[in-house]
């Protein structure tokens, strides 16, 4: 991680004029919601406050980052749960060291581990779950200020939340760019490659295409920098299923006010509210749909968010058959 933490902080430097590079500051506003905090400052919250600023509106910019902990009830490993993480099972593709697989250098000496592990991923072999429709929901009720992700299997699309809601950090398989002459392409026209195992190369040049999955050192998508409004915004922080662990992602579940209230759903305790908590997080821990279920149960929506799923759910059924 250290690889990529020093690696993408270095994207968080953008080129000011005359090419003088300097840092982004991820922006943290001094009152918010709740006041200034001090001495009039609420208890702490509880899961239940969460649900009525959401079910009130009273909080109506909510801002989500997720990780691969929202995927894996789809059947998508995450990447570093003790022994079913993806960096736990890279034996069969021959790599020095796990993260290789996500690294220009490795790719261009053997691009084929990256491309095996693509076919597993790739969308349309997995379908989103309830914490995915749940952050449908929030769509469709006009709350989602932006949904962050980490993931690359594009769950949140198939979910019916609107790209232009979405910010995938660590980029994506909806398109791919040849590695040698720089045009661009639908992800779909590699995916027949990928499926029967070939390479995919660019009609053009010959060279090697590579979907748009941000590798370690590359930098992240200019959708990415759309932080810099949406955070010092929000009203409510929701962080799902993540480790927190790689920058600068990682970075903004503090670039919310600091009187924003923050709300982590994950198996444990992670990055700064483990370390850094504030007085208004509220951590949810353990069993990911648990936990959605739970809120969405205080939310009241347990049926509207029942029957989403079952409508969602049976047409990518019909679109199977
Ligand atoms: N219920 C609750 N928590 C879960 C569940 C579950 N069913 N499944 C996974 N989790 C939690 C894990 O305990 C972990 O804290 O989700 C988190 C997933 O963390 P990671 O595997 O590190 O995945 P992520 O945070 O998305 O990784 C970030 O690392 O290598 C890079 O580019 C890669 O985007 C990825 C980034």
């Amino acid at each position: 991680m250290v690889l990529w933490c020093r690696r993408a902080l270095a994207s968080l430097w953008q080129w000011g004029p005359g090419g003088v590079r300097r840092p982004i500051s991820l922006s943290v506003g001094a009152s918010g919601l709740f006041g200034s905090g001090g001495s009039h400052e609420k208890e702490k919250l509880s899961l239940q406050d969460i649900a009525e600023l959401i079910r009130s509106r009273a909080c109506q910019k909510v801002l989500v980052m997720v990780g691969a902990g929202i995927s894996t009830p789809s059947g998508i490993p995450d990447f570093r749960s003790p022994g079913s993480g993806l960096y736990n099972n890279l034996q069969q593709y021959h790599i020095p060291y796990p993260e290789a697989i996500f690294e220009l250098e490795f790719f261009f000496h053997n691009p084929k581990p990256f491309f095996k592990l693509a076919k597993e991923l790739y969308p349309g072999n997995y379908k989103p779950n309830v914490a995915h429709y749940f952050l449908r929901l929030l769509y469709d009720k006009g709350l989602l200020l932006r949904l962050y992700t980490q993931n690359i299997d594009g769950l949140e699309r198939v979910s019916g939340i609107h790209p232009s809601k979405l910010v995938e950090a660590h980029g994506t398989f909806a398109s791919a760019t040849c590695t040698v002459c720089r045009r661009s392409f639908p992800g779909e026209d590699c995916w027949a490659d990928v499926m029967a195992d070939r390479v995919p190369c660019c009609p053009v040049c010959n060279g090697v295409v590579k979907p748009d999955i941000v590798f370690f050192g590359e930098p992240l998508p200019q959708r990415f920098f759309l932080h810099m409004a949406d955070f010092p915004l929000a009203d409510l922080l929701l962080v799902l299923g993540t480790s927190l662990e790689v920058e600068p992602f990682a970075s903004l579940s503090e670039a919310v006010r600091s009187t924003v209230p923050r709300l982590l759903i994950n198996r444990d305790l992670v990055g700064p509210f483990a370390w850094h908590p504030r007085s208004r997080d509220v951590a949810q821990l353990g069993d990911l749909v648990r936990s959605v279920e739970t809120l969405v149960g205080l939310l009241g929506w347990t049926e509207e968010l029942q029957a989403l799923v079952q409508r969602e759910t049976g047409k990518l059924d019909g679109q199977d058959r």
